[in-house]
């Protein structure tokens, strides 16, 4: 399979000039692995995190809504494993005070041992022994800041879903199997984070718990990897880069019976890295909520007159990390027959653009400004649409290619006269003569698909 180009470092220089992300409290040097979303980075992320909400919710009457809170019972980290085994081996140099993963392939020697060197300041026998760091960030609850005030930053949305497992499925009478989904923040301390939004100490996850008989799990395990492939799909990402990749027994993490990532080609160094996990988690964690709470978590089926804890199927994707994806995917510099210039282009699917149409007037004169306003106001509550004056044509279109709007709409001699004006189509460029009272129409069917 050919390797796809890396297109990393351009695109953060794109992401940064025109409004998509910007890194954390940069005019102070930075925060390390954090990134804020600007004008149309939170478009862009809103508008997947919407589609992912709309194909798990709103179009299912078998999933429900939740919005759980980040700071949770700190309990329910002991129940989840997280305290005991969300940790990473880690190494440090006494001499230069950086700190390692102990598997670094750049370590030479068995750290703790004379032999081995650091991979930062080359000193030998300066590394200790491994020692073992939580993933999860403390702080504290109320004003005592001691140990019977230590509360986490939830490291996964799951367990928020867990614990309200019996709250949902009575206020909704729902009946197994049933699921249960939401979007929210998530915390880790990530001791090698990197490739720009990628691997980040906060980030969003969109999960989804679904809850089944014990026995039919595997059946609903295969129908979720379907379902969520067919979403990447949807999203535009080129089928040869996307892949499945399974668990092997010693990569399954402590709550799984079975996992598989779906991946995505970065390009690059990167490559094929995991965009999504989907795991059967059986029923530890509920088992294990049960055993800490002292409170039954389980389900009584009527019809067949019996009580279960049910497993659960997980579904859990980064916005993030498939905004990163989206992004790698659609960059492509390219030139345009009979042009000189080339042109950037984010080839980005018309219903995740962060803004569907720009709105222009030929020329800043002949009432065709005024016009072009005009439009852009009676369709800004429909789409996100941007007017602009400034420049020659070419060079708004570009503008727009650039950041992935998938529509022109132009102004010129002939729009008074007729009621009309061009569309131009980002990736085809061809250009339709449309009627002005049929541009939403227009434009909404073809951003819909
Ligand atoms: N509840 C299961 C769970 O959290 P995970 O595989 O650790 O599973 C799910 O995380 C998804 O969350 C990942 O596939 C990725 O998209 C996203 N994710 C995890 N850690 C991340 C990080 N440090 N930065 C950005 N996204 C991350």
């Amino acid at each position: 399979m050919p390797n796809q180009p890396d297109v990393m470092e351009k695109l953060v220089s794109l992401a940064k000039r025109r409004g998509f992300i910007f890194q954390s409290s940069e005019i102070y040097g930075g925060t390390g692995s954090v990134w804020d979303y600007g004008p149309l980075g939170v478009e862009l992320k809103r508008n997947l995190q919407e589609r992912w909400w709309n194909s798990m919710v709103r179009t299912r009457d078998n999933i429900e809504g939740l919005d759980s809170a980040i700071l949770m019972h700190p309990r329910v980290w002991e129940a989840s494993g997280h305290v005991r085994g969300f940790v990473d081996p880690l190494v440090d140099c006494r001499n230069c005070k950086k700190r390692f993963r102990a598997n670094d392939p750049k370590i030479k020697g068995t750290p703790g041992t004379p032999d081995a060197q650091c991979p930062a300041c080359g000193m030998k026998g300066t590394l200790g022994e491994a020692r073992q760091f939580n993933l999860m960030f403390k702080t504290f609850m109320g004003p005592a800041e001691d140990s019977a005030a230590v509360v986490y930053l939830r490291p996964e949305t799951a367990q928020g879903t867990y614990v309200n497992f019996l709250n949902v499925q009575q206020s909704t009478r729902q009946r197994v199997p049933f699921g249960i989904a939401q979007i929210g923040k998530a915390f880790r301390n990530e001791i090698t984070p990197g490739n720009f939004i990628f691997r980040t100490r906060e980030f969003e996850q969109m999960e989804m718990q679904f809850f089944v008989e014990p026995g039919t799990d595997m059946t609903w395990f295969e129908y979720w990897k379907d379902q969520r492939m067919l979403w990447h799909r949807g999203l535009g990402l080129a089928e040869e880069r996307l892949r499945f990749h399974e668990h092997a027994a010693d990569e399954l993490a402590h709550y799984a019976r079975a996992a598989f990532d779906v991946q995505f080609d970065f390009g690059g160094s990167l490559g094929f890295q995991e965009i999504e996990g989907i795991h059967n988690r059986g029923d530890f964690d509920l088992t294990q909520h049960q055993q800490f709470s002292g409170k039954k978590l389980e389900y009584f089926d009527q019809g067949a007159n019996k009580r279960f804890v049910p497993y659960v199927v997980e579904t859990a994707v980064g916005p993030n990390r498939t905004l990163l994806a989206v992004l790698v995917n659609g960059y492509r510099e390219e030139t345009v027959a009979g042009e000189t210039e080339g042109r950037t282009v984010l080839g980005l699917h018309p219903a995740l653009a962060p803004i569907k149409a720009g709105v222009f007037p030929l020329v800043k004169k002949d009432g065709m400004p005024e016009m072009a306003k005009k439009i852009a106001d009676d369709l800004r509550p429909a789409f996100a649409v941007f007017y602009d004056d400034s420049g020659a044509i070419g060079r708004r279109y570009r503008r727009q290619d650039e950041v992935g709007t998938p529509f022109c709409i132009t102004v010129d001699g002939e729009s008074a006269a007729g009621s009309s004006v061009t569309v131009r189509e980002r990736d085809s460029l061809q250009q339709e003569r449309v009627s002005i009272g049929s541009l939403k129409e227009y434009i909404g069917e073809r951003i819909a698909a």
